[in-house]
């Protein structure tokens, strides 16, 4: 069985007051979903919080992770953050690939994959974030693209045991309007096949989740498909009963 997941990536948004506040609100009403019926909810809010998130959802069942993490021990790399860091306030999860860091800040492919085999040495699991943007999808050029962000990855064996990749179309991030359901199962199927070709094991057991203006309303539909294993919310997922009724959608 796929464990179903839903992540919420909260970007740089927050505070210490906001925070708060959303936890008051979100840990009561999340409470049954995530104790009761076992469903995966992982928070993701920007580093500097995280210990505060962790403390505020102890004991819970719901799982925090990071946004980024520096592929290194330790030593100078002003204003990174180590998995050994990330460690020390029991995250388990790790966004690596997402479009803003490959376009704002330049990540390619060859060091999101250096990213991604560091999460996992270190123990944790790297959320492998990888989507077309609407230019290439318009080319045809959809599957290409897709397959160029994970053949780096797929270079060692067992890549994905203990990874979840997202998909996550460029145009649909922050657009306010999600891809089609179908459209979507299309590539999720897609991307199973193809990693199925090198390892049909982990291939079946890889959750591979959607992420781009995913929300209350289109996660009913989307989240049914059956290649859709949950999702990676972000501005939804920084009102509590918006991600509520999303965690309320996967099963
Ligand atoms: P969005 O962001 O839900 O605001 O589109 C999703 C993401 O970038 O992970």
């Amino acid at each position: 069985m796929r464990q179903k997941i839903v992540a919420a990536n909260w970007k740089m948004h927050g505070s210490i007051s906001k925070i708060k506040l959303f936890m008051k609100e979100f840990l009561p009403l999340a409470k049954f979903f995530v104790e009761e019926l076992n469903r995966q909810c992982i928070i993701i809010p920007p580093t500097i919080y995280i210990p505060l998130a962790q403390e505020l959802i102890a004991d819970t069942g719901i799982k925090i992770g990071a946004q980024n993490v520096y592929p290194g021990v330790q030593g100078a790399v002003t204003g990174e953050v180590s998995a050994d860091m990330l460690k020390d306030y029991n995250c388990q999860y790790v966004l690596v690939g997402h479009s803003e860091r490959r376009q704002i800040f330049k990540e390619d492919a060859k060091f999101i994959a250096q990213k991604f085999f560091h999460i996992k040495e270190y123990g944790m699991i790297p959320i492998l974030c990888i989507g077309e943007t609407w230019e290439e999808r318009s080319a045809g050029l959809t599957e290409e693209v897709l397959t160029k962000q994970l053949l780096p990855i797929m270079s060692e064996d067992n890549c994905f045991k203990n990874a979840v990749v997202a998909y996550e179309p460029v145009w649909a991030i922050g657009a306010g309007k999600a891809a089609q359901p179908d459209e979507v199962q299309a590539v999720h199927s897609f991307l199973r096949a193809f990693i199925a070709n090198f390892n049909y094991n982990e291939a079946s057991l890889l959750p591979i989740i959607y992420g781009g203006s995913l929300n209350e309303k289109n996660a009913v539909s989307l989240l049914q498909m059956p290649d859709v294993d949950g999702g990676l919310v972000g501005s939804a997922s920084l009102e509590p009963q918006k991600l509520v009724e999303i965690i309320k959608c996967i099963n």
